[in-house]
């Protein structure tokens, strides 16, 4: 998609479509109160050319809804599209980054390959010009995405060009940087959303490393990707474990990333490891799962292509600070040499000199926390700081909060904050569930230290426990991403499919702690 900021006025620019936005400004809330919808601009020529459509009472500017106009009056542009926001009071950028999904999936199937799109007009407190042009464009990048590559005969309809236009007296230096910005997370969200879209059988655990190696060293990261013999050096018991039911060798994919000129002397700020579920496909081991619905296992390595993008964005967008990724990448399938329910496996050991924490299976399905365990004490011992995982972990995190808001976990209270901001920038949903000791008593072993399933109840909150006991006492996030990974339905502004759920809240969060 071939990308520029404008600052021309609007009714001048010559294009095949040009989309303005547009909000609900009543507030009336009794029954028979009518829409008032207005445009977000001060174009003149742009409002008269929408005024009887508006007039007419069948456009209501609701979120998303939109309708277009051929050859409008006084215009440069071939056509006029009008997207709402919804009601004025409620919009914010997040309304404007559907709304530019929207015009983006408008235009697709009809062949158009071209659009403009009005940023709205006043530099308000709930549409500030940066956050908005920062939301259109990731929305834009979004909006193009679709999953069919795989098709045979298929026909690219992705947008040739998109025009960004920015009111004519905006500050243009702001402007021009969070336009950048925004091209490099959206191309990152893209780039997640890709892998996961992939079947079992195209991105096997060699080659998500292929990818992720390929990716690294296209946008400058530091890379390893080491496969058995690594993991048996490592003594990685835990990860292993999953793998060893496969005829794929697993993974063990680290990416790094080393800020320049933080400082002359050595290194003393936070590193930050991000750690990813990267299970290619789950079909749940000897605790096999029912066939119902088994394909979309091959999303299970959404956690590990929510860190993959971030990691992109991250080399793209140099923060200050240090950041390692590491992501577990295996098969869990049922075989001969597959792990059995009662098995009991020894994680890494955080220290050559300790012995790993035993782990009695369970469920050979509660696979994600296993290869987590051994990820996220690989990168406490390459040296983090602080931890963020990301992993399409636990139905039972669905189950509580729906394909709404994801499941998010935190062990320490300013990681959270700094995480908590991050959503404001994202505009993702987490919602936070608790930790606590009652429920690290749920995975209890009687024959070793832990198991690796807590019983249904609280499922995705024992999950979390599982994990917490390797991140020890280093500040740790979790997120269960189960529930958004996959989108059944499309929406207007996002084809159905995988989402990319993660990398724009990890990414942000990762700059909360730059210099
Ligand atoms: N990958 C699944 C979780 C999942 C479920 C992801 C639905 C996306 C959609 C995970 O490995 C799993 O199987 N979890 C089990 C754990 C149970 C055996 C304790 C689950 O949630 O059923
Ligand atoms: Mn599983
Ligand atoms: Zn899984």
């Amino acid at each position: 998609m071939r990308t520029q900021l404008s600052f021309a006025p609007l009714s001048q620019i010559a294009t095949e479509l040009l989309a303005v936005m547009a909000a609900d400004t009543q507030t009336d809330k009794s029954p028979d109160a009518k829409p008032q919808p207005v445009l977000l601009t001060a174009d003149a020529a742009v409002k008269a050319a929408a005024a009887t459509i508006l007039a007419s009472g069948e456009f209501k500017a609701g979120a998303n809804e939109s309708i277009l106009l051929h050859a409008p009056e006084g215009l440069a542009a071939k056509r006029l599209l009008l997207v709402g926001l919804g009601k004025q009071a409620k919009a914010n950028a997040n309304s404007v980054r559907n709304a530019a999904g929207t015009a983006v999936r408008f235009i697709k199937p009809r062949g158009i390959r071209e659009l403009v799109l009005a940023l709205p007009e006043s530099d308000s407190k709930t549409l500030p010009h940066t956050a908005t042009v920062r939301a259109a464009v990731e929305g834009a990048f979004v909006g193009d995405f679709d999953s069919d590559t795989y098709r045979s005969e298929r026909k690219d309809q992705s947008t040739e060009s998109f025009t960004l236009a920015a009111p004519v007296n905006s500050d243009k230096a702001a402007l021009e940087a969070a336009f950048a910005e925004a091209i490099i997370i959206g191309e990152s969200q893209n780039f997640a959303r890709s892998l996961v879209n992939e079947p079992g059988n195209k991105l096997t655990p060699t080659l998500l490393g292929q990818r992720a190696a390929l990716m690294a060293a296209e946008v400058g990261l530091g890379w390893e990707v080491h496969s058995t013999e690594k993991l048996r050096e490592l003594k990685m018991g835990a990860f292993w474990s999953v793998a060893q039911g496969s005829a794929e060798p697993p993974a063990l994919i680290v990416l790094r990333y080393e800020p320049e000129g933080v400082s002359d002397g050595p290194y003393t700020g936070p590193v930050l490891g991000l750690v990813g579920k990267g299970i290619t496909f789950d079909s749940g081991g000897i605790s096999i799962k029912p066939s119902d619905k088994m394909e979309e296992m091959k999303t299970d390595m959404a956690g590990g292509a929510a860190m993959l993008g971030a990691m992109r964005a991250i080399a793209l967008l140099k923060p200050k600070v240090r950041v390692i990724a590491v992501i577990c990448a295996a098969e869990n399938m049922p075989s001969g040499t597959a792990q059995k329910p009662g098995d009991v496996q020894t994680a890494m050991p955080f220290s050559p000199d300790k012995p790993g924490k035993t782990i009695e299976i369970i469920n050979t399905d509660a696979e994600g926390r296993l290869v987590l365990a051994d990820g996220l004490t690989y990168a406490r011992q390459l040296g983090a700081t602080h931890l963020i995982d990301a992993a399409t972990l636990t139905g039972a995190c669905v189950v509580a909060l729906g394909h709404i808001n994801a499941g998010a976990f935190a062990n320490d209270e300013d990681a959270w904050a700094k995480f908590n901001a991050a959503l404001d920038l994202s505009g993702e949903k987490f919602w936070r569930l608790p930790l606590g000791e009652e429920y690290a008593e749920m995975i209890k072993s009687d024959i070793g230290d832990i198991k690796n399933t807590g019983g249904r109840w609280g499922g995705a909150i024992t999950a979390a426990e599982f994990l917490k006991v390797f991140v020890e006492d280093t500040p740790w996030i979790h997120l269960d991403i189960a529930g958004l990974a996959w989108a059944e339905d499309s929406k207007p502004y996002i084809a159905k499919g995988p989402s990319g759920v993660g990398v724009r809240s990890i990414l942000e969060w990762v700059r909360k702690y730059s210099s």
